[in-house]
């Protein structure tokens, strides 16, 4: 209905508005505007997409976006802010399956031997070929992950025998099957070879995710998320739309830097997670019993309010726990309490606290806590023995010492929060249990550590009642 030219200058235009969007959320304080910048690129790309791009069947189109569209809102209005991970994985999921079926039918598209020849037509070939197989493991990738994210799948990796060869096979197989396809689609066939590989790059991309430990997620999700964009740049190609090329490519090599940035957060090699085998369980000392560890000493609320209000400096440590226990509004009341008795109050932030990039972040953005006491990790390691009281509230692998001391642990070398180096540090949790890698934590059995056992959220309302 609108011409090229206006198509095309909506597509710039939604270009640039997405570049703004990813500068914009690379901070707190311009991330709504960030946001929004996503959100109005967003709204111009589909319009410029529905008028110009679609010439029949608006019947059909209609639908699919009102289908679509309540769906997803339906979902984004129910997801509890600990269930995103989960959501954004199942999302993920979609890009794929878009990519492999927009590929099947580009490939099943009578106009496609008519429009492409020679060359051309290989090239073309190629793209589909590409964006299958990426969308096929992004697909089977992103469901494991979300099982595994929502608990359905255990964490634990598995790691079968001989696995690399397997990976190894795989990788041989789709390259062979690609030759095979192009060869033959000249000829009008092709099918067969693609089906295969598409079957072979679903097992590849459960395999991949199947085989990494619970405690390497953060990075397959941001890995999957890269995957999603490439997925998407891939349709870009097979549809000849510029705009979902560069979008596919931003979102893709975003998801790359966020990958790369969590592997140097965990002190890991990108390569090797992908590989597998991390997160292995461990040996013994690592998953040892609470019982092998000694015991451990817990407080009440007063004791806790008294330790607070005498501190000069105290360190406040989220994790997943306090997401769980929506605990982030009384944290505030706390922080103010304190500050206004005159208490240094600072918020430790680990890069993998809590399930999701930051996380703890938003949470903490939401209860409207300022962002300048706001610190990451590494801006405070080396501060901990000036301080007087770390509080631990529901985190539990990242203050866990043995990252550093147990090479056997399945989060061996990945860099904590050492708060055991400040005067006490105070453990928010409901029991004994382990954290999402499932080992054990030295750090409630030291001498200078009390537990605070409860749910975080009833347990700070009682602390702030005592202060
Ligand atoms: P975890 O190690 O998972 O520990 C959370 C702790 O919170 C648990 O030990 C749990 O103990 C406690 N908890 C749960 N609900 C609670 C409640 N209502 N009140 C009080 N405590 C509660 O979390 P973390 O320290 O934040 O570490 C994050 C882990 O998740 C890392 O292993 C990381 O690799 C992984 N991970 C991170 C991401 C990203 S991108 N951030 C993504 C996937 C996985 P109780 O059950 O005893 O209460």
């Amino acid at each position: 209905m609108i011409n090229e030219g206006i198509v095309n200058v909506s597509y710039i235009i939604a270009t640039i508005l997405f570049i703004l969007a990813l500068g914009g959320l690379s901070n707190q304080e311009t991330a709504r505007r960030g946001n929004w910048y996503g959100i109005i690129g967003m709204a111009i790309a589909l319009l410029a997409t529905i008028f110009g791009e679609v010439t029949a069947q608006y019947e059909k189109l209609i639908v699919a976006l009102l289908v679509g569209g309540s769906v997803g809102l339906l979902l984004a209005r129910r997801v509890q802010m600990t269930q995103m991970p989960e959501l954004v994985a199942i999302l993920h999921s979609l890009v794929g399956l878009a990519a492999v079926a927009v590929g099947f039918a580009n490939f099943m598209d009578p106009g496609r031997l008519v429009h492409y020849t020679g060359v051309e037509l290989t090239i073309h070939d190629i793209e589909t070929y590409i964006g299958v197989l990426i969308g096929a493991v992004t697909f089977s990738g992103s469901v494991i992950a979300f099982g595994k994210l929502s608990g359905r799948i255990s964490g634990n990796p598995l790691l079968l025998p001989a696995r690399h060869w397997l990976n190894l096979l795989l990788l041989l197989g789709s390259i062979y099957y690609g030759y095979a396809f192009v060869a033959q689609s000249v000829e009008g066939g092709g099918m067969l070879p693609l089906i295969i590989m598409t079957v072979l790059a679903l097992l590849f991309g459960i395999h991949m995710v199947m085989a990494i430990g619970g405690a390497d997620m953060p990075v397959v999700v941001s890995m999957l998320n890269s995957y999603s964009g490439w997925a998407a740049s891939a349709t870009g190609f097979m549809l000849g739309n510029d705009l979902l090329i560069v979008t596919g490519a931003l979102v893709g090599s975003s998801g790359a830097i966020l990958s790369y940035i969590m592997c140097r957060a965990m002190n890991r090699r990108f390569l090797a997670v992908i590989a597998g085998g991390f997160g292995t369980g461990g040996g013994a000392s690592a998953s040892g019993d609470a019982a092998d560890q000694g015991e451990v000493v817990p407080v009440d609320t007063s004791e806790t309010a008294a330790l607070l209000s005498n501190a000069r400096e105290v360190m406040i440590i989220p994790g997943y726990g306090m997401a769980v226990a929506q605990a982030q509004h009384t944290v505030f009341e706390i922080t103010r309490t304190l500050r206004e008795k005159g208490v240094n109050v600072r918020f430790g932030i680990h890069p993998v606290a809590g399930r999701m990039p930051g996380h703890m972040n938003v949470l903490l953005a939401e209860a409207k806590v300022p962002y300048d006491i706001v610190f990451e990790m590494d801006e405070v390691n080396d501060d901990f023995p000036n301080v007087d009281v770390s509080v631990v509230i529901g985190a539990n692998d990242i203050v866990n010492p043995s990252a550093l001391t147990d090479p056997d642990s399945p989060i061996a070398g990945m860099p904590v929060l050492e708060c055991w180096k400040g005067t006490t540090s105070i453990v928010l949790k409901r029991s004994m249990a382990t954290g999402y890698a499932g080992v054990q934590n030295p750090l409630f059995f030291l001498e200078n550590t009390r537990m605070l056992f409860g749910d975080a959220k009833a347990t700070l309302d009682e602390v702030l009642k005592a202060l």
